[in-house]
């Protein structure tokens, strides 16, 4: 049969698509966003708490600079790695922040986390390879896995666990395809971390069982336990330590698009053992040719003590926005096991409420004009019970929020 031609355009027909697509899901945060910008053309008001990214835009100083970087037509291609002055940065961050000495070859600057991501578990997976992870998780990891022939286990995390792997978990999983581990720490979506402990313990069974473990630290920097020496009022928090601490063998992700603001620049990074550079080098050149070069330049300016101070200080505004959202949150009915430590998220058992997650951030939407995110984006166990929400608005907003939660609830 012909396809079907239209405006004298042969169209795709649908049997062209990978069968590997019939795995890939949606988002079904997708389907609230939809819901909710459909209800706010209508009229509604709609407050997002949906959406994974700060509310901040990156600092005056790093706008400069790419704006210079464009006007003198620095804009063409630079070498797949990242420029030297960039993953010179980078690594110098490494020592100035957690006193760790990192070589600048090790670090390969990448289109976000995403392009890391896709740049590593290109080097890394073969097809029936197996990959462990937490469940909930983030749930791009899985696709980045899928894409290159392997799959992935999703390890059931309580919060008993505060959802987050341990090396019993790890060690019980393991089976005779498993090849790595990854997880996240703070994690999205529930904004725990793994203790340095356990992170060490981690490592120990993974090194032990010669796979390889990846730790995406997207949201470090955003990590909200107040330093213990500093004043009440201080905006000195403590620092998770970095995984790469824990030896060469293990693979760091980041970002400069969560503690840095600047999701749609499209820059971030991977630390990798220095054997392994080469491989990420030519498949980096064959997928990206290089990350993107004006962002490249303007991320030089993320690390001067005046754009940090300025990190730090919206780290105290998330900070604050947590505690308020927290409390607010339980007090109405929310379970919150575990006090997020990192992120800007809050991942809340709504079973007390609702016996959906689904159902009820469809409720929440046009009763009370809130967006949030159903579990199910997330993991399988327990999905139907959680919905995240994000703490990416002011205070005065999220007040508003409580609000129209209080009045809906009680309806
Ligand atoms: C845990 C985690 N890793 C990676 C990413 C991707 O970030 P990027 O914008 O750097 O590609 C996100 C985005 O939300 C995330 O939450």
């Amino acid at each position: 049969m012909n396809a079907p031609v239209l405006s004298g355009m042969p169209s795709a027909s649908p049997h062209l698509a990978a069968a590997r697509m019939d795995d890939i899901e949606s988002f079904y945060a997708m389907e609230i966003m939809r819901e909710a910008t459909a209800l706010e053309a209508a009229g509604r008001s709609i407050i997002y708490l949906c959406v994974g990214e700060p509310d901040f835009v990156a600092p005056e100083a790093v706008m400069a600079a790419a704006d210079a970087a464009a006007r003198r037509g620095d804009t063409h291609y630079t070498v797949a790695l990242g420029i030297e002055p960039l993953r010179r940065a980078i690594a110098g961050f490494y020592q100035t922040r957690y006193g760790f000495a990192l070589p600048a070859e090790r670090v390969a600057v990448t289109a976000g986390a995403s392009g890391a991501m896709l740049i590593l578990f290109g080097t890394l997976v073969n097809p029936g390879d197996e990959w462990l992870m937490p469940d909930p998780t983030y749930p791009c990891n899985r696709r980045f896995v899928s894409l290159f022939g392997g799959t992935t286990k999703l390890i059931p995390c309580s919060a008993a666990e505060n959802y987050q792997l341990t090396p019993q978990l790890v060690e019980q999983h393991w089976g005779p395809n498993t090849r790595g581990v990854m997880l996240a720490s703070p994690s999205n979506p529930t904004g725990t971390t793994v203790p340095p402990d356990a992170m060490r313990g981690i490592r120990d069974v993974v090194r032990g069982k010669g796979g390889a473990l990846v730790v995406d630290e997207i949201y470090h920097g955003l990590t909200y336990t107040k330093a213990t020496t500093a004043s009440p009022d201080s905006t000195r928090f403590t620092e998770e330590p970095t995984s790469l601490a824990l030896g060469e063998d293990v693979f760091v992700i980041n970002s400069f698009s969560k503690y840095f603001s600047m999701t749609g620049w499209r820059l971030g990074w991977l630390v990798a053992p220095a054997s392994h550079m080469p491989h990420i080098e030519k498949l980096a050149q064959n997928l990206f040719i290089c990350p993107p070069t004006i962002a490249q330049n303007a991320a030089l300016e993320c690390f001067t003590p005046s754009s940090l101070r300025i990190y730090e200080e919206r780290r105290a505004q998330f900070a604050a926005r947590r505690d308020y959202l927290v409390s607010a949150l339980r007090t109405l009915g929310f379970k919150i096991p575990n006090t997020p430590e990192g992120a800007f998220y809050v991942y809340a058992d709504v079973s007390a409420l609702s016996d959906d997650s689904f159902r009820f951030c469809s409720e929440v939407l046009h009763g009370a004009g809130v967006a949030i995110t159903p579990g199910r984006d997330f993991g399988d166990v327990d999905a139907h019970k959680y919905v995240r929400f994000t703490y990416t608005i002011d205070i005065a907003q999220l007040t508003e929020v409580v609000a129209r939660l209080t009045t809906f609830l009680k309806r």
